[in-house]
């Protein structure tokens, strides 16, 4: 028997999966824990299993000395300290595959959004109501469609989106660690270096993980090289992007405008961004579907019941320290 705790409301089938198999859980009753509820009850369980909102770091590690596993409700896993899991021998889970489809239809609903200025033109009708149309709008927007897009991480997300780009007739360059030779046959997408794909491409679309490499990949500079009639749109981290040398390049013309489901510091905003109309925001929705979120609440769980029975789960993020302290 293991005791569990989960710090944010899921679905009570899965807690009822886990009490069935025989674990004691207790659940946080709320969305969003507080630090020092969450100290308080790690202090002595076998198995954490958070939302990405929930930051894993040493402090939280070594309230838990009993802690085995812990498992995350999303794929990107740098709200978790890697290295003082591993040194811990601690054994951590995510919930990759069954929520890339969903988030590659927000990133096409973002790029869609800003670039026929749908946001900025529902408040406005709202606000003003219909003038009547007119063949030269001041609203003209751009076309999605047949544009040149620039996918930066070409994984299980990143090809997703590429897949829904065949279908706009779209050009697809990407830059990723790694060359990925079959995804080029399938979807007919071009590998490029970074400085290249942001210099081509009209609409950029960010789905790397964050960390000590990513951090900032998007800068002054970086953008500097987009066209001026370019789109960058952010589903993958905040702090991928300099959201400042972004607001200055917003502001000042550097690009078109830009589409952010993801911040620099969570849950703030940038408080220029919402000024702006060429930009569109949304609240970290990227996987806020409810069958994906019962998916990776479901592959959670799955993952946890694997473990807990001596199983290597396929969504083990760190390999090397399995079976860890089980
Ligand atoms: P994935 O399959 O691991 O894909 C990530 C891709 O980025 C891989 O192709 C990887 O290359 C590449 N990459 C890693 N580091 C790189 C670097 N330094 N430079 C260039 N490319 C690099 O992950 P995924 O499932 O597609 O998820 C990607 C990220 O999206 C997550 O980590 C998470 O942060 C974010 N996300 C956001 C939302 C949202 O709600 N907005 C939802 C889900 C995920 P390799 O192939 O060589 O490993
Ligand atoms: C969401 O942001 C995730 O990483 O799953």
């Amino acid at each position: 028997m293991a005791r569990i705790f989960i710090s944010c409301r899921i679905f009570p089938e899965e807690v009822e999966r886990l009490e069935r198999a025989g674990h004691e859980v207790v659940m946080f009753p709320g969305d969003l824990i507080g630090r020092e509820e969450l100290l308080r009850n790690v202090a002595d369980v076998d198995v954490l299993i958070v939302p990405l909102s929930t930051r894993v770091d040493a402090q939280v590690l070594a309230s838990a000395p009993g802690l085995k596993v812990i498992a995350n409700l999303g794929v990107g896993v740098d709200n978790i300290d890697l290295e003082e899991a591993r040194a811990r021998g601690i054994v951590v889970l995510n919930t990759p595959g069954v929520l890339s489809e969903t988030v590659a239809d927000l990133a096409f609903a973002l790029m869609l959004a800003v670039a026929r200025r749908v946001v900025e033109l529902d408040k406005r009708l709202r606000a003003e109501g219909f003038p009547g149309w007119s063949f030269m709008p001041p609203h003209l927007g751009r076309d999605v469609w047949g544009a040149t897009l620039g996918i930066v991480g070409l994984g299980r997300i990143g090809a997703a989106v590429a897949r829904r780009a065949r279908c706009f007739s779209m050009e697809v360059l990407y830059y990723s660690r790694t060359r990925k030779p079959d995804l080029e046959d399938e979807l007919g997408c071009r590998y490029v270096p970074l400085d290249g794909l942001l210099r081509a491409s009209d609409f950029v679309v960010l789905c790397v993980p964050l960390t000590p490499e990513t951090h900032h990949l998007i800068g002054e500079r970086e953008l500097s090289l987009m066209k001026g009639t370019a789109y960058l749109v952010n589903v993958a981290r905040g702090p991928v992007v300099d959201e400042e040398a972004l607001v200055r390049a917003l502001k000042g013309g550097g690009i078109a405008g830009a589409a952010l489901d993801v911040f620099e510091r969570e849950p703030e905003v940038h408080p220029e961004l919402p000024r702006l109309a060429n930009v569109v925001l949304t609240p970290h929705i990227g996987s806020a579907t409810v069958d994906t979120r019962r998916r990776m609440a479901s592959l959670a769980v799955d993952g946890v019941l694997a473990v807990l029975r001596g199983e290597r789960p396929d969504n083990l993020v760190n390999p090397d320290v399995w079976p860890g302290k089980l």
